[in-house]
Formats: C-alpha cells, sequence, structure tokens
C-alpha cells in the first residue's frame, strides 16, 4: 500500500485534531498521533500525564496500544504533532520497533506543517528487535 500526499496530510490533520484532548495540565505541550494499519484502518492517541509524572503516556503510544489491543499490529505510517514539530522519545522509538522497522514516521507542527518524514528504522538505528530474542 502506497500513502498519497493527500492520505498524509488527512492523518496529521486527525492527530492535530487530537491533540485537543491530550491531558497535558503539567506541561502543556499536547502531542496527538495518528497511524495507519496495513489493513487500512486508523488509530489516533494523545499524550495523557498524570501527578505522578513518570506514569505519563506518551500520544504515539497510545495509538500503537490502542491499535495492538484491537488486533493490528503492521503498521503503514504513524505521525507525530507537537507544536513545534518535535520527533519521538526514544521509548516511543522503541515501541515501534517492535511492530517494524519500516513504518514511515510523519512529523508535523502544529499548523499542520509536515517537518519530517522518516522511517522507524532511521530513528533507531540497531533497534534491539524481537529478532533477537530467537535462540
Ligand atoms: N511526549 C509524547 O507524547 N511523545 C513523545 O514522543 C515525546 C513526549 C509527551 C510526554 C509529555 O506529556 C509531554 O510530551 C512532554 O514531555
Amino acid at each position: 500500500m502506497s500513502l498519497t500526499g493527500q492520505e498524509k496530510k488527512a492523518l496529521v490533520d486527525l492527530a492535530n485534531a487530537a491533540r485537543e484532548r491530550a491531558y497535558v495540565p503539567y506541561s502543556k505541550y499536547p502531542v496527538g498521533s495518528s497511524l495507519r494499519t496495513k489493513s487500512g484502518r486508523i488509530f489516533t492517541g494523545v499524550n495523557i500525564e498524570n501527578a505522578a509524572y513518570p506514569q505519563t503516556m506518551c500520544a504515539e503510544r497510545v495509538a500503537m496500544f490502542k491499535a495492538v489491543s484491537e488486533g493490528e499490529k503492521e503498521f503503514e505510517v504513524i505521525t507525530v504533532v507537537t507544536d513545534n514539530g518535535g520527533s519521538p522519545c526514544g521509548g516511543c522509538r522503541q515501541v515501534m520497533a517492535e511492530f517494524g522497522l519500516d513504518t514511515i514516521v510523519v512529523l508535523a507542527d502544529g499548523r499542520g506543517n509536515i517537518v519530517e518524514e522518516t522511517t522507524v528504522k532511521k530513528l533507531l538505528p540497531g533497534a534491539f528487535t524481537p529478532e533477537q530474542l530467537k535462540k
């Protein structure tokens, strides 16, 4: 399956709109994510913070966990939208790597402008993957 510019923009817009539902009383840094599975289903996620700060969950992970919990483990593209086009944290890169190094990752800013298009492989070179647990 290939991704048109229009589809990419639609996914970014979806993640950007989701940011309104981010729960960010502490950082005030709303993050929205959307992903499309290889089967064509779409999931969104937002960051959800907690008064016990380390219990915060990133937007990308919410989107991926929603997908996996609905039986979808093959992702074609993941978008991440922040005010300033910020890049996924290391923990989220590792979770992305679990489900495929070739997943496209699109980063966009709060105006919906795409600032980078990359892949999980490029974001996490030398990733530890499930392959390495094989005996
Ligand atoms: N955050 C994400 O949602 N995704 C990332 O990849 C980086 C950080 C969130 C966590 C926290 O709610 C806020 O951004 C500031 O770190």
